[in-house]
């Protein structure tokens, strides 16, 4: 090794010994006769001193340097002189006393500083140049989070008998309800491959194969639009256990995720054992399936109480089968209009047509206590006392809050409150920083009506079983169907998901034929797993886990991005290897493809 120690290791207790050191020039500081580097390797960053007139030579070569030269220092470690010592740093009580300094290699000036924060560095400039963003500390950070948390959980998983099996990429369609990204088959021209949306029937037929217990960290393929907790590409823990019920994969993943909870980050968990919510108390207090626990704040619905007022908004609405909910923002009764205005236009991409206001300004116990000065509102006038009361009694709000309305259609008015509820924590600062709220969501529904086509599709996967007191609803009430599968979520995110499957044929077939897929689609698309029920596939179900998500929720980042070496853009580029990119006319050609449109 060109090194005989990290930088970021060099302690009192190495001084008096000769060193060699080699890292990145992070800052040079020259002072005429006497040039400070400090020198940073993945491990940390140590000064380095070079005095001209006990190093000429090493001095000489330090005063070429710039920043991110690659350098190795020879050199004596010393205690720094009283008054001179570093806090901020692992190494600031010594220093490195050089007497030779090499250049390894010299670098260009980088098109940002490399600091511990990104600050305003434009993230295309980052992601163009990711490996010098990746130097960045906090950047190498959390690529090490992400390494410790995948060991934690093989030697998790591995300790309670369940094996690593690969699967492969090149595969079939495997549906997750996203595009499949296709790759063209060379050697059988005009067929393709799909990338795997995720190894869900490879890891169904090693249940069959009897392994009982497997898991992958596996890499997953979807071509859907991109967010902050969305990539092309990204990667999950992928896990199936034979004969086990949803309890136990619950039991198994939620003592996984204590685990790197206390291993891994310095959050509290809100709420152990983790608790359990269905999919419709979901809806109907938090408007959200991935409900944020980490603060109250429930909505609540005044329909009934307004069935009969004259506020033609409501009336309206009501008449053509919408409902009135809403939240309360506490503290928020003296909200400037501007506010007021803000969180609705928040929440007009949402398909709200408008939000309506209470600010309550006195203590009102009785309809007879709303006069004039106890409210302050755009509506109140519109409505009589009783009905004001109801409203005001359902939403529990106090002197001081103010009450939120939203009337519309139940998907809308969800819709628009689960994201008023967040801006609302937000802007009231009721999220504790501290704090980590999982949950377990269960009891979806399995199959969901696709109004442009009309066809009922799988909510999770067509793989999912329903409960088994449901299964006689499947051709009659296929709306009330629940399905076997729970989700957890960590402070809003869906960080992983599952189900039990179905393991009977005749069962997989019913499902299929629901969704409306002929006897030939079923054969061509399925036909493979159809086949294998029929040779002993025991009961079996799993979960996968979205680590990329976990990472970033552990390294207290809001963008999945942070925790990937290489991610792609929101229009799924690399911005860095120029991908993606055309191919040449004899690769075409090669695999038999004409480019009709391009545009
Ligand atoms: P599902 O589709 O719910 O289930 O995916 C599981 C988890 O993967 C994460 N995830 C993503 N993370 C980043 N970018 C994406 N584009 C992305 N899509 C999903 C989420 C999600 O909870 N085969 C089933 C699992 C099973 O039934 O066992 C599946 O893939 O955190
Ligand atoms: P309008 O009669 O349309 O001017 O609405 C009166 C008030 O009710 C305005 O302050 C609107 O913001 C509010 N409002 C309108 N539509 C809705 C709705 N669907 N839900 C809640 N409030 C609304």
């Amino acid at each position: 090794m060109l090194k005989s120690h990290t930088c970021g290791e060099l302690r009192l207790s190495h001084c008096g010994q000769e060193v060699n050191v080699a890292g990145w020039v992070n800052v040079r500081r020259d002072h005429g006769g006497l040039i400070f580097i400090d020198l940073r390797d993945r491990f940390g960053v140590v000064q380095v001193t070079i005095d001209s007139t006990t190093a000429p030579e090493a001095h000489r070569v330090a005063s070429e340097t710039r920043s991110e030269y690659v350098l190795r220092i020879h050199g004596a470690v010393q205690k720094r002189p009283a008054g001179f010592e570093n806090d901020a740093i692992a190494t600031g009580d010594i220093e490195l006393v050089a007497d030779e300094v090499e250049i390894l290699s010299p670098s260009l000036t980088p098109p940002f500083y490399i600091r511990e924060e990104a600050d305003d560095t434009e993230e295309t400039l980052r992601l163009q140049y990711r490996y010098l963003d990746l130097r960045r500390p906090n950047m190498t950070r959390n690529l090490i989070l992400r390494h410790d948390m995948f060991r934690s959980i093989r030697n998790y998983l591995s300790e309670r008998d369940f094996i690593e099996v690969e699967t492969p990429h090149l595969l079939k369609s495997t549906p997750e309800g996203a595009r499949d990204f296709v790759v063209p088959c060379r050697l059988q021209q005009g067929l393709f491959y799909a990338l795997p949306q995720s190894p869900q029937q490879l890891k169904q037929l090693l249940m069959i194969a009897g392994l009982e217990r497997y898991f992958q960290i596996a890499r997953c393929f979807r071509d859907e639009d991109l967010r902050a907790d969305r990539q092309p590409e990204f990667t999950q823990l992928d896990l199936e256990m034979s004969f086990g019920e949803p309890r136990d994969i619950q039991r198994l993943i939620e003592e996984l995720l204590i685990q790197l909870t206390h291993d891994y980050s310095d959050k509290r968990i809100k709420e152990v054992p983790f608790p359990v919510l269905t999919y419709q108390e979901c809806m109907t207090r938090y408007g959200i399936d991935r409900p944020d626990l980490r603060f109250d704040l429930e909505l609540f619905e005044v329909t009934e109480a307004l069935r009969q007022t004259e506020f033609r908004v409501f009336a309206g609405t009501i008449q053509q089968g919408g409902q009135v909910k809403g939240v309360i923002y506490p503290g928020g009764a003296a909200l400037p209009r501007k506010e007021i205005d803000a969180l609705t236009e928040c929440i007009r991409p949402m398909g709200a047509k408008g939000l309506a206001w209470i600010g309550v300004e006195q203590p009102i116990t009785c309809p007879a206590d709303i006069n004039e000065g106890a409210l302050r509102s755009q509506i109140a006038r519109f409505l009589s006392s009783a009905e004001l009361f109801e409203i005001i009694s359902t939403s529990g709000a106090q002197p001081g809050d103010m009450i939120l309305l939203v009337a519309d259609q139940p998907d809308i008015t969800a819709a628009s409150l689960s994201l008023l509820r967040s801006e609302i924590a937000q802007r009231a600062g009721l999220i504790d920083p501290d704090l980590f709220a999982y949950c377990w969501v269960v009891d979806f529904p399995l199959l969901e009506l696709d109004d442009t086509t009309g066809k009922w599709s799988a909510v999770h996967h067509p793989f999912t079983s329903a409960r088994e007191e449901d299964w006689d609803k499947l051709e009659t009430q296929p709306e009330n169907a629940l399905a076997k599968a729970y989700d957890v979520v960590l402070n809003g995110w869906e960080v992983g998901g599952g189900s039990i499957r179905i393991h009977q044929q005749e069962r997989q077939q019913r499902l299929f034929a629901c969704l409306g897929l002929s006897e030939e689609e079923i054969k061509t698309q399925f036909g493979h797993m159809l086949r294998a029920f029929q040779f002993g596939a025991p009961p079996h179900g799993g979960i996968a886990m979205g680590l990329d998500r976990l990472v970033a929720l552990f390294a207290n980042s809001d963008n999945i991005r942070d925790v990937m070496a290489f991610p792609k853009t929101a229009t799924g580029s690399d911005l860095m290897v120029e991908a993606p990119s055309p191919l040449d006319d004899d690769q075409l050609m090669e695999l038999g493809i004409e480019i009709a449109t391009l545009a």
